[in-house]
């Protein structure tokens, strides 16, 4: 049903299979009115290439000429639209007119008797205010729904929503129980109220609450949020699908919806736009128009400013910026602000999705980048992971140039003709030892001069973390030749090897520690590229192990590199384990599928080098992870591992 094409954040590409075509997500789908087509479905397709639309079967079921024509012919001749078509089921009516004279049962049989793609269960929609109590009941009872209708859905698609109010804890409850249902997508309901009242920072919590307990494998759809300011946010957090009903509902009342937020016909005296709308009219000719009742032109220009931002997020994905991009769309209003703010308190779940290293290079924007999941990594991984070598003495440099070891090299000669040191720099990203500076996003980052006091705060917790752990006799910032003086008495000169210390930093740094003492052992022969002088190969005992990767200076493994972490990482570390059926497929070099993995090792990231063992933990293969562990275990579709060599008999 559902396959990931590209990814960022818990962003991603995904294709939607259904019985009228591939649709790829992120997408919109424009609200159809059977009653009122401002835009024609064919509008959809031929002006905004549209290949899935909503529409509301409850509206249908309720008018005896509708419901007799679409039962007749189907819902895809009714509306004249060949393409994919959702339906809904009168929930929303539920919430705005208090009640819906259906039964639950009946909407759904009613949605896959009139051909529907993708049907709704009749959900029930809890009110912002409604206490706790009252929305458990009802939450229980839309679950309930949701299990009958997974008997009569035939082969409809069925859509079964998560519910829950604005309580984080039951949004979870909630999703991990339709979780377990036969079915193929959860959207989020329940929250127009909260986008309308601009309160998305409560939105975004339900959304994390929601993905937290649903299988990554299924795309998520959040129902109305169609208002191109908040689609980033909702694409970076996981959100798949969206509908719109404000490019007709705001274009009645005379309100143009833009990338950074709605406007007042009569607040506009430029159009901000060049849509084929805003191209060929001026901002008098649509006012007179509206006064006339005229208002498809508005609804037109709605429908292509939303549809364009689609298509900016998705090429943001593909560039791998999606964050910086959600970053610089927050600052259109305050309330987006606050909400992108609150990401900080989800990095933990948010890391589990962020990739080792993109193509991209990490943009600074504002403080808010430093909370972002592959800062919060390479924290965390320093802490944990990194193994200082034994000096005396630490010095610390200032924020540079990158590379850091090339621009303090003179420093570090001079300082290193004295004294046994060991260097550090105070970055943006926290400490970095000065052999990590080739390492994504240390190098493949662009930072501004001067910082915000949040930023420079959390540097300086950081060394002072870093220095409480008193790894070194002495540790000074560097000072110029005062420092140099100062550290001349501390004894003899030191023998810092920046490369060998490379390699084996960046070994524990991407794989664990520990991992330099296994990988990198014996006689050691770095091979490095006589253009640029950076390593590329690490040769160990006479065999290459691993290759260092000029773009985000991570390794590559080569044969002998995977052997050695098996025989040194005792099970689950670094592997997926497969099921018997794809063994000999990997063996032979072909890429594991997410259907026969069994299992992986939850510290291991999209695009992280792996093992690819059997059940017995024998090492048949190592490749690249093209997703973590919650998503291999759940797509039934996909590839979970890229492999790079497969290994054809016993050791
Ligand atoms: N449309 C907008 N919100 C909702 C919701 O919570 N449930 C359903 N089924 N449709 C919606
Ligand atoms: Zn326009």
């Amino acid at each position: 049903m559902f396959e990931l094409k590209a990814r960022d954040g818990l962003g991603r590409i995904g294709l939607l299979h259904t019985k009228h075509g591939d649709v790829e997500t992120p997408v919109l789908l424009p609200v159809i009115n059977p009653n009122q087509m401002i835009i024609s479905p064919q509008e959809m397709k031929e002006y905004f290439k549209a290949k899935m639309v909503i529409t509301n079967a409850y509206i249908i079921y309720k008018n005896e000429e509708l419901k007799k024509k679409a039962l007749e012919s189907g819902v895809h001749d009714l509306l004249n639209f060949q393409g994919a078509i959702m339906t809904d089921s009168g929930t929303f009516q539920s919430h705005v007119y208090g009640d819906v004279d259906v039964d639950p049962q009946e909407i759904v049989e009613f949605q896959r008797k009139i051909g529907s793609d993708m049907g709704t269960i009749l959900d029930i929609f809890s009110e912002v205010d409604d206490d706790i109590e009252k929305v458990q009941e009802d939450m229980k009872k839309t679950i309930q729904r949701a299990s009958k209708a997974t008997e009569i859905k035939g082969d409809m698609a069925l859509a079964c929503t998560v519910q829950g109010g604005n309580f984080p804890k039951l949004r979870l409850d909630c999703s991990k129980e339709l979780s377990s249902l036969d079915c193929e997508i959860h959207p989020i309901g329940g929250v127009v109220p909260l986008m309308e009242d601009y309160r998305y920072k409560e939105v975004v919590n339900i959304i994390i609450a929601s993905k937290r307990g649903l299988l990554p494998s299924r795309p998520v759809h959040l129902f109305g949020a169609g208002h191109p300011m908040f689609l980033g946010l909702a694409v970076l957090l996981g959100c798949d699908l969206f509908d719109s009903a404000s490019y007709a509902k705001f274009a009645k009342d005379g309100r143009m919806l833009f990338s950074d937020g709605t406007r007042k016909l009569e607040e506009i005296v430029e159009l901000p736009c060049s849509c084929p709308i805003c191209s060929k009219h001026c901002v008098d000719i649509l006012t007179e128009m509206h006064k006339n009742g005229d208002y498809k032109a508005i609804a037109m220009h709605n429908l292509y400013v939303t549809f364009a931002e689609i298509n900016r997020i998705k090429q943001a994905i593909y560039e791998g910026n999606l964050w910086e991009y959600v970053e610089k769309g927050c600052r259109a209003h305050p309330n987006l602000l606050s909400a992108l703010k609150a990401l900080r308190h989800h990095k933990k779940y948010l890391e589990r999705f962020e990739t080792i290293s993109k193509s991209s290079a990490f943009f600074y924007t504002g403080p808010e980048s430093m909370h972002r999941p592959i800062v919060y990594r390479y924290e965390k991984r320093f802490f944990d992971r990194y193994q200082h070598p034994k000096t005396r003495v630490q010095v610390g440099f200032d924020e540079g140039n990158r590379p850091y070891s090339r621009f303090y090299k003179k420093e570090i000669d001079k300082i290193l003709d004295v004294c046994d040191a060991h260097f550090i720099v105070n970055s943006v990203f926290g400490p970095v030892p000065i052999e990590l500076d080739e390492m994504y996003p240390i190098a493949q980052s662009i930072i501004p001069d001067e910082l915000e006091p949040e930023t420079l705060d959390r540097m300086r917790r950081l060394m002072e973390r870093h220095s409480h752990r008193g790894l070194f006799e002495l540790a000074v910032m560097y000072d110029g030749d005062e420092t140099l003086q100062f550290l001349t008495g501390m004894g003899k000169g030191g023998t810092f090897d920046i490369d060998m210390q490379r390699v084996k930093s960046v070994a524990d740094m991407q794989f664990g520690s520990g991992a330099a003492d296994v990988l990198i052992k014996g006689e050691v022969e770095l091979v490095k590229s006589k253009r640029t002088g950076k390593i590329r190969n690490v040769i160990s005992e006479g065999k290459h192990v691993l290759s260092m990767r000029a773009s985000d200076g991570l390794f590559t493994l080569k044969e002998e590199g995977a052997r050695r972490l098996h025989r040194g990482f005792s099970a689950p570390g670094l592997r997926v384990v497969v099921e018997e059926d794809s063994v000999q497929f990997n063996r032979e070099g072909k890429n594991v599928f997410a259907k026969f993995v069994l299992d992986c090792d939850k510290e291991l990231r999209p695009m992280d080098e792996a093992l690819v063992v059997d059940k017995n933990d024998e090492l048949i293969a190592f490749g690249r992870l093209m997703m973590n562990r919650e998503e291999m275990l759940a797509f039934n579709r996909g590839i979970a591992v890229k492999i790079r060599e497969g290994f054809d008999k016993k050791e």
